[in-house]
């Protein structure tokens, strides 16, 4: 259990090799818990997590997953990683892909995934849908990794959203936004990767960099 939240945000890495170890259910209500004290638009709470265990259903949605990657989004790593030249940057990014295609051959072997979904009524979602869920999102993400738990924030089903929420058996209006596999990681949490705060923060002007002690 880590305590700390500046500790728990900063290392709160995509963990995309995970363990097949059972994750509790009362584990999995602290996680809930946290992602129901989110902000929401209104408070209406028009939001739900599904909770899916079920082999089954997992698989099928890999399947569809896997062909997400295959169709698009593997395309475009490929390109980049050709175009990168060698050294100690393509070989980071190189093991992302390699992570990012391990959890895509294992999406459905998570021992549990909690499945974000918004009703967003007859006329589907708008720009500022994800407003409303993606903070339930990662308040879910930071309660697992403080808890020892190791998850990724995942929307790339949603190339294939109807199909998948068909899979889901979700109700008529009611849309997945994220599906976060879960377990108990294979390697170790660590800090982030990130640019420099400047180019992330700007004073009062897009380009003038803050900085504490400016
Ligand atoms: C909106 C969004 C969608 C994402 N979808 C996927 C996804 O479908 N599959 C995946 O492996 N990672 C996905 N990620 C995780 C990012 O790739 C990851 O956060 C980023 O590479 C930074 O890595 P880190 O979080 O480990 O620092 C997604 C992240 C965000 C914010």
């Amino acid at each position: 259990m880590q305590e700390n939240l500046f500790d728990i945000m900063s290392t709160m890495r995509a963990m995309r090799r995970l363990k097949p170890d059972p994750v509790p259910d009362d584990l999995v209500e602290r996680i809930l818990r946290a992602g129901q004290a989110a902000p929401n638009g209104g408070n209406m709470q028009e939001w739900g997590v599904l909770v899916i265990r079920d082999e089954a259903v997992k698989q099928q949605v890999q399947v569809v997953y896997q062909r997400a990657y295959d169709e698009y989004i593997g395309k475009g790593y490929a390109s980049r990683l050709a175009s990168m030249p060698e050294g100690e940057e393509r070989d980071r990014y190189a093991r992302q892909v390699d992570a990012v295609e391990h959890l895509t051959r294992n999406y459905h072997k998570a021992p549990v995934w909690l499945v974000a979904c918004l009703r967003v009524g007859p006329q589907g979602a708008n720009a500022m849908s994800g407003g409303s869920i993606y903070p339930a999102v990662q308040n879910m993400l930071l309660a697992a990794r403080a808890l020892g738990l190791g998850a990724t924030l995942t929307t790339r089903h949603m190339i294939f959203g109807d199909e998948v929420d068909a899979i889901l058996g979700l109700p008529e209006g009611v849309k997945s936004f994220a599906i976060l596999p879960m377990g108990y990681p294979e390697g170790r949490f660590g800090p982030v990767s990130r640019a420099p705060l400047e180019t992330f923060a700007h004073r009062e002007k897009w380009g003038a960099p803050f900085s504490a002690d400016a």
